[in-house]
């Protein structure tokens, strides 16, 4: 029998058991994880390796260097995974890998790698989508949640406003035009000489600063609830770069409060807008921006004031992780959506209707 019958009628016969245990990889962008996941909502396993260290040194991350790391790493997470969860590769039921998008050559290390652990171990293959994950740790982080909600993810690659209406139906509602947020948080950053990824040290200089300090645009968009973050970076660049000519004395604690409070204002704002125009009555966060102090605190308030039900990942699924892969390829073997063998990296990988 091929790979690809066997595993078909296997993916069918596990759909019937009363416990899925599903061995998950992440490599897309500079964290090689790997994690074992039940049900889609249970984390048994949950390893990381950040490559941030290998990148800091260049301001953002080489995607030679990442590919290298993720060779170096990934057997060794896969190992501590099945280690952790006190499992064996043949205990777990299926195998999960982020098949897109992100880092071609990144992508390419977790899809062989899962391809050949499904093959060797004769078990399932589910491709998932990186930007999925990031909605499925919410899954993982609040048992209870189910669709429809609305999700605003934020990383440093994404910035969109989706509808859940199901599991693994998503609409999109809004998107960046240009950049992600987080990216303009890493950008701006950068000129107060915090090193990458500069998001979450950003924030918490930011706690120590006057957000009136300096006053910056809001972004206009073409789309009602459309997110642009390019040109608020750089009014905010150029002001720095006014000040320090002029000798003026502009704290970074400051700066970084200022920055940080227009873009959640901003954030925050149209996903209230949506959530007015649409009646929207439960919203999620989800991805690294996710972790941001101020985003959590302004998202609870305007929540709270609409009596919307708020859900936000757990401070450690907010990042890159394999744990919400694992709770996303769940949903997806439910759905009989499983790959063989010629499945590739798909670097532009869209996720939406
Ligand atoms: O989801 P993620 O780990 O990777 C992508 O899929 O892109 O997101 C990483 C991004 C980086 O830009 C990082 O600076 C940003 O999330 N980030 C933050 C915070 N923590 C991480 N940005 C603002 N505040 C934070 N606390
Ligand atoms: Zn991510």
């Amino acid at each position: 029998m091929s790979y690809a019958e066997e595993s078909r009628r296997q993916a069918e016969a596990i759909r019937k058991k009363e416990h899925v245990r599903i061995l998950a990889i992440e490599s897309s962008c500079d964290e090689t994880a790997a994690a074992v996941i039940e049900d889609g909502r249970r984390i048994l396993s949950n390893a990381v390796f950040t490559q941030i260290d290998l990148h800091a040194l260049y301001g953002g991350v080489v995607p030679e260097i990442a590919s290298r790391a993720h060779v170096e790493k990934v057997d060794r997470m896969v190992d501590q995974a099945l280690r952790e969860a006190g499992m064996a590769l043949q205990d777990v039921d299926a195998i999960a890998v982020t098949c897109g998008p992100g880092l071609v050559g990144a992508l390419l290390i977790g899809v062989s790698c899962a391809k050949a652990l499904a093959f060797a171990a004769h078990k399932p293959l589910i491709p998932v989508n990186h930007i999925e994950g990031h909605i499925c740790a919410n899954f993982l982080t609040d048992l209870s949640l189910a669709p429809p909600f609305a999700c605003l993810v934020v990383s440093g690659g994404h910035s969109h406003l989706f509808s859940v209406e199901d599991y693994g139906v998503y609409r999109i509602i809004g998107q960046t035009q240009d950049d992600a947020a987080g990216e303009a948080f890493d950008k701006a950053a950068r000129v107060l000489n915090i090193p990458y990824p500069g998001g979450p040290l950003l924030d918490k200089l930011a706690e120590e600063g006057d957000p009136r300090a300096l006053k910056l645009p809001r972004p206009k968009t073409e789309g009602r609830y459309d997110y642009s973050f390019s040109g608020l970076k750089t009014a905010f660049i150029n002001a720095v770069h006014n000040a320090r000519q002029k000798g003026e004395a502009l704290h970074d604690a400051d700066l970084a409060a200022s920055f940080r409070q227009a873009v959640v204002a901003f954030l925050v704002d149209k996903a209230m807008l949506a959530a007015d125009d649409l009646n929207l009555k439960k919203m999620a966060l989800a991805g690294g921006v996710s972790a941001n102090r101020l985003l959590r605190r302004e998202m609870q308030r305007a929540c709270d004031k609409r009596g919307i039900q708020l859900y936000m990942p757990q401070l450690s699924l907010c990042g890159d992780n394999a744990a919400m892969i694992g709770s996303a390829a769940y949903y997806r073997l439910l759905r009989g959506e499983i790959a063989d063998l010629t499945l590739n990296a798909r670097p532009a990988l869209r996720l939406s209707l």
